[in-house]
C-alpha cells in the first residue's frame, strides 16, 4: 500500500503489523461497539454551513489552552500499554507530540516511568492518574509533581473495566499470556514479534509495579489490577488538595458533574466516553457538548475526545464549545505503522485537515469558528419500516 493519506488508512495498515488480540485491544470498544458507531456518527450528523467571500489567505490554527498557546488544538491522549504497539511507545507519541508542538499525556498504565519519559521526551507533558489504591495514587501524583509534570488529568469513567469482548475472546489480559494461539498470532507477525523481543519483551506496567507504596492493600489491588471504585466526590477535593498545579477530570459526559468538578477547583473537564471502551451506551461525547459548555460558562477548559478522526472533527468539536480535542487510536494506528513518524505523520495529517476545513469554511482562525458554522442534519427516516426516528418531523395526527 502507498503511504496511508488519512486515519482510516493507517489503521487498515495496523490492522496488519499487529497480531490480532493487540490490534483489538487498540481497535476494540465495550459489547456490542454501538458506542464506537455512535462516536462517528455524532461527528457524520452534523454538516458544515460555510461563509463565503472571506479571505482566508493567512490561517491560525494555534490554540490557548490553560495558560499556554499549543500549535494546534490537539493533544494525544493517554492509553495504556504502548510498548506493545511499538517499542517505547510511550517515548515515540511523546516525541511525536512534542515535535507538532502539542500535549502528550501519559497514562498510569504507561510502560516506562514517568521520570525516564520526562527525562527523554522534552515537551508539554502531562499525567494521567488512575486510582486504583490510595495510596498509589497518592505516590503517583507526589512523583508526577516532582518529575516536572504540571498537568494532572484524573480519569474517573473507569470504575471498573469495561466489557471489551474482542479481548475476552482473544484471552487478552495482563499478565500477557502465550497461548498457543496467540503464539501462532505472534509468529504470523515477525516483525511486531523481533521488536518485542529485542526490546526485553512483554512490557510492565512500570510507574505502578515500581511504585514505592508497600502497603498490602496497594500490592493486592495492583496484583487484581481493577479500580478502587468508591473514588467519589470527596477524594477529587482530597486530589485536588494533594495535587499543586493544573487539574482536569477525564470521563464527564453531564453538564452538573461537569460544573461540580469546577466549582470544587478543577481546571477544566474532558468530555469522553472513554472511545466507547467502557460504557457501550455511553452517550457520544460530541452531542452532550453543548450542554456541557454552557454549564461551563463561566470558565474552565473544556477538552473533548472519542471519535475524533479527522480534521474536520475537531472543527466541528471546536465550534460545539471545545478548547480542544485529544486523538486517542488515531495516534496509535500511526505509532502501529511506523512508531514516531507515524505518530508524527497522523498529526500532520489532521493537522492539514483542519487547515482545510478552516478554509474551505471561510475561517481565518479557529478562534472564530462557533455553531454558526455548522448545519445539524436531522436524523434519517428507518428504511423501510415506515418508522422515523424519534426526533425526526413527524405529521400530527
Ligand atoms: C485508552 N484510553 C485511556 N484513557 C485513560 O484515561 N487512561 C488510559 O490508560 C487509557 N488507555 C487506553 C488504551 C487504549 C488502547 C485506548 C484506545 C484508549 C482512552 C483514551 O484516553 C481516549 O479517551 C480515547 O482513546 C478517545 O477515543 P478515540 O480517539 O480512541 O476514539
Amino acid at each position: 500500500m502507498r503511504s496511508p493519506i488519512n486515519v482510516d488508512e493507517f489503521r487498515t495498515l495496523a490492522r496488519r503489523r499487529l497480531p490480532r488480540r493487540i490490534f483489538d485491544y487498540v481497535d476494540g470498544g465495550a459489547e456490542d461497539e454501538r458506542g464506537l458507531r455512535r462516536n462517528r456518527a455524532a461527528f457524520e450528523r452534523v454538516a458544515f454551513l460555510p461563509q463565503r467571500l472571506v479571505d482566508v489567505s493567512k490561517r491560525d490554527m494555534s490554540t490557548h489552552l490553560l495558560g499556554q498557546t499549543i500549535a494546534a488544538p490537539l493533544l494525544i491522549a493517554p492509553t495504556g500499554m504502548n510498548s506493545l504497539v511499538w517499542p517505547n511507545g510511550d517515548i515515540a507519541l511523546a516525541r511525536a507530540a512534542r515535535r507538532a508542538g502539542i500535549p502528550f499525556v501519559m497514562s498510569t498504565a504507561a510502560n516506562i516511568s514517568l521520570e525516564r519519559l520526562a527525562g527523554e521526551a522534552g515537551g508539554e507533558l502531562w499525567y494521567q492518574l488512575y486510582v486504583l489504591h490510595r495510596d498509589l495514587a497518592d505516590s503517583l501524583v507526589d512523583r508526577a509533581a516532582r518529575a516536572g509534570y504540571r498537568t494532572l488529568v484524573a480519569t474517573v469513567d473507569v470504575t471498573l473495566n469495561g466489557k471489551r469482548e474482542r479481548d475476552l475472546r482473544n484471552g487478552f489480559g495482563l499478565p500477557l499470556r502465550f497461548t498457543p494461539d496467540a503464539c501462532l498470532d505472534a509468529l504470523a507477525h515477525p516483525r511486531w514479534t523481533y521488536a518485542l523481543l529485542r526490546n526485553g519483551g512483554v512490557p510492565t506496567l512500570a510507574n505502578i509495579e515500581s511504585s514505592s507504596s508497600a502497603s498490602i492493600e496497594a500490592r493486592a489491588a495492583l496484583l487484581r489490577r481493577q479500580m478502587d471504585a468508591s473514588f467519589a466526590w470527596d477524594d477529587l477535593i482530597r486530589l485536588r488538595d494533594r495535587w499543586p498545579h493544573r487539574l482536569l477530570v477525564k470521563g464527564i459526559l453531564r453538564a452538573d458533574d461537569a460544573l461540580r468538578c469546577l466549582e470544587l477547583g478543577a481546571d477544566g473537564v474532558i468530555v469522553s466516553n472513554h472511545g466507547a471502551r467502557q460504557l457501550d451506551d455511553a452517550a457520544a461525547t460530541l452531542d452532550v457538548l453543548p450542554a456541557v459548555k454552557a454549564a461551563c460558562a463561566a470558565g474552565g477548559a473544556l477538552l473533548l475526545d472519542s471519535g475524533i478522526r479527522r480534521g474536520s472533527d475537531v472543527v466541528k468539536a471546536i465550534a460545539l464549545g471545545a478548547d480542544a480535542v485529544l486523538l486517542g487510536r488515531a495516534t496509535l494506528y500511526g505509532l502501529a505503522v511506523a512508531g514516531e513518524a507515524g505518530a508524527s505523520r497522523v498529526i500532520e495529517i489532521v493537522k492539514d485537515e483542519i487547515d482545510r476545513t478552516l478554509a474551505l469554511l471561510g475561517c481565518a482562525s479557529l478562534a472564530n469558528v462557533d455553531a454558526r458554522h455548522l448545519y445539524p442534519i436531522e436524523p434519517i427516516p428507518l428504511r423501510g419500516s415506515g418508522q422515523r426516528a424519534s426526533n425526526a418531523a413527524a405529521p400530527s395526527a
